[in-house]
């Protein structure tokens, strides 16, 4: 695509459609303590969570990504963007990028398209990245979807790492107008950590360690993560996060009507909300009945609140990430009135079990 001239300084991406999309396929914790050693009080006093959506056998990330994105546009009311971004942990493959795939299976061969690495700060990462792209002139108009289909790197037998994840994907139209106007996305925060890397990793696949055979590099294939550390990790790093971005905007932590923070534990995200002064009625929550869906959560959280109708219009709301490299971020905006939201399932809505 060709680079108009230098843009305005107020053009800022609004939000202007949002969706997502689940798999039907529903495990409730007493599915999995019928497999692994554990309980549903263990994992609810732990996480939570109650249940999570996982998607079948030979379902992939794009699967997922596409259906998200084509009711995204459609709550967007617009069947045309100018660039796809797929924020994800688990691309369908290693080569190519699986946003070129998500954009031509939603009729948009042509545009730019591409992924965006960053764990579970994958979605505030993408949406910083298509704000720039609108914010430069670059694109009129983005769409981004964060999906992730981590029951195909957790090992099933894996009992700290099986509980805690699901699959989903979550996605936002955006488009060109003006900072001042509700949906303006900004101010962002953004960081990292790379010395953290061995906190939360897939350790073969890559460069580093390619794929090999035999029961070892299988175990190599699966994500790791050393728990305790990342939870101490998540509750700070979001919480500066946070406390940064409402620096740049000049904005108080009372001026905050909704915190929507990476739905990555239940415990996590009250300390997140409990350290930053905020009551946890403002909290936006939805990981008990799907938890963490990596880069889609999120958007998903936001879909479904935006379905429930328990965040609305004029509403101040701060996002925040956290997630492997180590990354972190967010991202403040006031909620726009968008046109038409859905439920994040085709068969209804995700009410916490
Ligand atoms: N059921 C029952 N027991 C379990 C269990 C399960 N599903 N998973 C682990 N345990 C056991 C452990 O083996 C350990 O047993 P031990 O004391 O005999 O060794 C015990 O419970 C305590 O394990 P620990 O890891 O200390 O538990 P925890 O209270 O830290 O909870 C997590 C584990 C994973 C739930 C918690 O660390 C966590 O939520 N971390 C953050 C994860 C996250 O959100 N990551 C994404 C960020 S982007």
């Amino acid at each position: 695509m060709s680079v108009p001239p230098t843009p305005p300084h107020d053009r800022a991406a609004v939000l202007c459609g949002l969706a997502g999309w689940l798999p039907p396929r529903v495990v409730t914790n007493e599915e999995l303590s019928r497999r692994l050693d554990t309980s549903d009080a263990w994992i609810r006093s732990r996480t939570g969570i109650g249940r999570r959506h996982l998607a079948e056998p030979g379902q992939a990330t794009s699967d997922l990504a596409v259906e998200a994105g084509r009711r995204a546009l459609g709550s967007a009311g617009v069947d045309d963007v100018d660039a796809v971004v797929v924020a994800t942990t688990t691309p369908d493959r290693s080569c190519p990028a699986t946003a070129p795939l998500v954009a031509d299976r939603l009729g948009l061969t042509g545009v730019a398209a591409f992924d965006v690495g960053a764990v579970c700060t994958g979605f505030v990462y993408g949406l910083a990245s298509a704000a720039g792209l609108i914010a430069a002139g670059v694109a009129e108009r983005v769409l981004l979807i964060g999906a992730d289909t981590y029951s195909t790197i957790v090992d099933p037998d894996d009992r700290s790492n099986a509980i805690i994840f699901g699959d989903g994907a979550g996605a936002v139209v955006l488009r060109a107008g003006h900072a001042d106007e509700p949906g303006a996305v900004g101010h962002f925060d953004l960081g990292s950590d790379g010395a953290g890397e061995e906190l939360i990793m897939v350790a073969a696949g890559g460069s580093r360690q390619r794929s090999g055979t035999g029961p070892v590099a299988l175990r190599d294939h699966h994500f790791a993560m050393r728990g305790k550390e990342v939870y101490r990790h998540a509750v700070t790093r979001m919480t500066a996060s946070a406390r940064a971005t409402l620096t740049l905007a000049d904005h108080k932590v009372d001026d905050i009507d909704r915190i929507v923070p990476h739905q990555a534990n239940l415990r996590i995200l009250h300390s997140v909300a409990d350290d930053l002064g905020l009551p946890t009625e403002r909290l936006v929550s939805n990981v008990g009945s799907v938890g963490n869906t990596g880069a889609a959560s999120i958007p998903l959280a936001l879909a479904d609140a935006a379905a429930r109708r328990t965040i609305h219009a004029g509403e101040r709301v701060l996002l925040t990430a956290f997630g492997g490299g180590l990354t972190w971020g967010s991202c403040l905006l006031t909620w726009p009135a968008l046109a038409r939201t859905d439920h994040p399932h085709h068969t209804g809505g995700t009410q916490e079990p």
